[in-house]
């Protein structure tokens, strides 16, 4: 083995998860940004966390709402997830510049994407600063999945999205 460091070892571990955090624009439109580093926390209670640059658009929109949707991209998405971690959506609406088909989930005001495996709506609990990033800690509200669609995941770091085949 040599010495890498960090941003190195995640390439080595991909495939990573890959997510859209969906939140809510002034306007009440849903902003979307891909992220990979997000976990499951507790099952008892639910909890669930994600880690994001200081700089970005969502973390201000989930400071300011305490509202959150997680999802986890299907394969029809592939386009769009890698879009979507590409701009900021404080001066663009990644939405609908992509023309990212969206639909209503229950209980929740914040629309995600038509084709996700998974939905978990959340609510802020706490945020850390954690160096170049900030840990959102959130409350699991309710939890949605279709089985039947293909979820991607993200390879080589950042680099590209896709399905997870096993060996
Ligand atoms: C595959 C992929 C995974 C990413 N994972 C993360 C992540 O875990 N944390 C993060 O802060 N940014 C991550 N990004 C970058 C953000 O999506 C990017 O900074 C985006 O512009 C933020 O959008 P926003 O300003 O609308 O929130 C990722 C990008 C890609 C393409």
């Amino acid at each position: 083995m040599k010495k890498i460091n960090l941003s190195q070892a995640s390439k080595l571990t991909s495939p990573n998860p890959v997510t859209l955090i969906c939140t809510q624009k002034e306007d009440g439109s849903t902003n979307l940004a891909t992220v990979s580093w997000w976990t499951i926390l507790s099952f008892h209670p639910q909890m669930v966390g994600f880690a994001m640059s200081k700089k970005s658009y969502t973390g201000e929109r989930v400071r300011a709402t305490r509202s959150v949707v997680i999802t986890v991209p299907g394969s029809e998405l592939s386009d769009i997830t890698m879009k979507c971690g590409m701009t900021s959506g404080r001066n663009t609406d990644k939405v609908a510049d992509n023309r990212i088909e969206m639909m209503p989930l229950g209980g929740s005001s914040i629309r995600i994407p038509k084709h996700s495996r998974i939905a978990i709506h959340c609510r802020l609990k706490e945020h850390h600063e954690v160096g170049d990033h900030i840990l959102y800690i959130c409350d699991v509200q309710q939890v949605f999945g279709d089985a039947e669609v293909e979820a991607l995941f993200s390879w080589n770091g950042y680099a590209e999205v896709a399905p997870a085949v096993k060996g």
